[in-house]
């Protein structure tokens, strides 16, 4: 598919509005031709001939198919307006669409503000396009039409003489749109790329002003800004440069006018009425090539911009749900790595890792930062595929596993929590919007945030804004804990969610989840010992690999690197004490 066909197949939903907006158009161009032929008659019969009882009707028809006119510009305006306007929607939530199934691979190497000026200003192009370039240039083909064939009744070989200008204005249409191509496509990525600045200034604001980078971004966005300025007046400058060639082209359709036109009346060839009549012709013959330039802008605007709408839509997600049609049922939560190894950009990231855990089991998963631990939960949730090897869920293949539903079976709290501008009770609520209050009252006590939200002066009904601004980190971490368990998942997972979070808090925690370990699997991310100290398979990680693997006692038994981690982060911690002492109000 072309980018132009995928434009063309969102169009064809309004083709009745486009045909009857074109056959008015084409109306309109007819009536064009109606009074320059009534001034002439004008001049001829009523001026020159006398025959003034003529002229009443005559000005009668005048004045009606100026109104005729009038109203039909007006209804094939609103009709076109209707047909970009629709047109745009469509496109709009098409592409949207497809951006919501787009993979993590996508979004990695993507600009946020650039896949907005997406959605912005090239839908913006388009519409414009619908809305007005279509029946401005076929109108206007038209009317050059019409006009020529008129003035060719009239005279031959006054018409045969104004053609000659025709070649040339073909010409600098032609070079014009080819030298401005370039230069739009340049103007769009400028401006793709400014829109991108601006949105990871707003949104890392926080940062540039921690770091007192102000007049640092200052500067950089002064060059981007330059960068589009000077993009558009080069884009500019092209057009412009044609401006004067379109200019001196129409004149010189005046020029042949008068003079050759008014020396054919002197000899007596064609009449002054026919001159008259050309006359008011001529703006149908010049409009078109005055306007031509701007048209080919117009166009060339409009092929970029669906270009690159285009190229974003067509871009296929490799994590793909097989056709399944649609399957919901409740997983049962065992989970096998099978020799899984998992490659970005040349460069390995996990590699040959194998465990397995039975329905219901936890697993503790440690390692040095970068090690590969959210990775393998990625490929868990098949939010990326593994190179090679396999990850089963329940004894299937994920890859053979309609997407969605393996999803929906897990609830994950991830590394960094994303909060959207909603309340407090619709972002935990976000995995099942139609639950009860109180069942995400009791999601909240299980994560302890219930105790800090009823401390808020609107509680649940906080909002909070965007990605959870005026809460702290470990609040932050609770609410999406609240999220993830909330959806009663099969298997849950816990990437780091309790690493800002107080020693009393996580232990706290650790007994709630205690409770639903029976009915879910459980995969815990963490730098503490005492987090994963429980779990029935900890797995230990380091460059990617796992490099030991087993249950507490056994790792500590082994006296690797476990045990000499376990060694240092123990002993001062008065872990069992902790348990004790819980906050009363909870109610829980
Ligand atoms: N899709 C990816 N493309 C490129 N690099 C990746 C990708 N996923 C992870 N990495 C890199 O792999 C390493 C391990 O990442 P991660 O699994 O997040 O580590 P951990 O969670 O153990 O801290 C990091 O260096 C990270 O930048
Ligand atoms: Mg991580």
């Amino acid at each position: 598919m072309t980018p132009l066909k995928w434009f063309l197949s969102f169009l064809k939903k309004y083709r009745p509005q486009m045909i009857l907006g074109i056959a008015m158009t084409t109306v309109i161009a007819a009536l064009s031709i109606v009074n320059p032929y009534l001034s002439g008659i004008i001049v001829d019969d009523v001026i020159t001939a006398g025959s003034y009882s003529m002229l009443p009707g005559l000005i009668v028809c005048l004045l009606a198919v100026t109104l005729l006119t009038s109203i039909l510009r007006f209804v094939y305006q609103v009709v076109f307006e209707i047909a970009s306007q629709g047109t745009l929607y469509d496109m709009r939530s098409r592409v949207y669409r497809k951006l919501l199934e787009e993979d993590f691979a996508f979004y990695n190497k993507k600009r946020t503000g650039d896949l907005m000026s997406r959605q912005t200003g090239d839908m913006d192009a388009v519409r414009h396009f619908v809305a007005y370039v279509i029946y401005v240039v076929y109108q206007n083909v038209l009317l050059f039409l019409f006009a020529l064939l008129m003035i060719f009744t009239v005279n031959v070989k006054l018409a045969l003489c104004m053609l000659t200008v025709l070649p040339f204005t073909a010409l600098a249409t032609y070079r014009q749109s080819r030298e401005v191509k370039p230069a739009f496509r340049r103007n769009r990525e400028c401006f793709s790329s400014l829109n991108a600045f601006v949105q990871e200034n707003i949104s890392g604001n926080r940062v540039v002003k921690a770091f007192a980078k102000e007049d640092y971004e200052k500067e950089k966005f002064q060059a981007e800004n330059g960068r589009f300025r000077d993009a558009q007046l080069k884009a500019s400058r092209i057009w412009m440069k044609y401006v004067p060639v379109f200019e001196i082209l129409s004149y010189a359709l005046t020029v042949i006018l008068m003079l050759y036109g008014g020396y054919m009346v002197i000899r007596g060839e064609i009449t002054l009425g026919d001159l008259v009549k050309v006359n008011g012709y001529l703006w149908m013959l010049n409009m078109p090539l005055r306007m031509a330039g701007w048209w080919v802008n117009d166009i060339q605007n409009f092929v970029t911009s669906i270009e690159k709408i285009y190229s974003t839509y067509s871009e296929e997600p490799k994590v793909r749900t097989p056709r399944t049609g649609g399957i919901h049922e409740k997983l049962k939560g065992e989970v096998e790595f099978r020799n899984v190894s998992y490659r970005a950009d040349d460069e390995d990231i996990v590699t040959d890792i194998s465990f397995s855990v039975k329905a219901g089991q936890t697993v503790g998963i440690i390692g040095s930062t970068g090690a590969g631990k959210s990775t393998l939960m990625n490929l868990l949730c098949r939010f990326y595929d593994t190179t090679s090897g396999q990850v089963l869920v329940d004894g299937q293949d994920v890859r053979h596993m309609d997407l969605y539903n393996l999803r929906d079976n897990i609830g994950m709290a991830m590394q960094d929590v994303f909060l959207f501008s909603d309340t407090i009770e619709g972002n935990i609520a976000y995995g099942r919007p139609d639950c009860s209050f109180e069942e995400v009252r009791r999601a909240a006590i299980m994560a302890d945030a219930n105790h800090f939200i009823k401390a808020m002066p609107d509680g649940y009904d906080t909002i909070v804004g965007e990605r959870g601004v005026g809460l702290s980190g470990g609040q932050k971490q609770r609410i999406s804990l609240a999220r993830a368990l909330l959806k009663d998942p099969s298997i849950l997972i816990l990437d780091d969610t309790t690493s800002a979070v107080d020693m009393e808090t996580e232990s706290y925690i650790q007994t709630q989840l205690k409770a639903i370990q029976k009915s879910c699997t459980v995969f815990v991310i963490a730098y503490r010992i005492s987090s994963i100290k429980d779990a029935d398979l900890i797995l230990v990680m380091d460059g990617g690999r796992i490099i030991e693997q087993g249950t507490h006692d056994s790792l500590v038994a082994r006296n690797g690197y476990y045990a000499r981690a376990f060694r240092n982060q123990y002993g001062e911690i008065p872990y069992d004490l902790l348990r004790e002492k819980r906050r009363k109000h909870d109610g829980a």
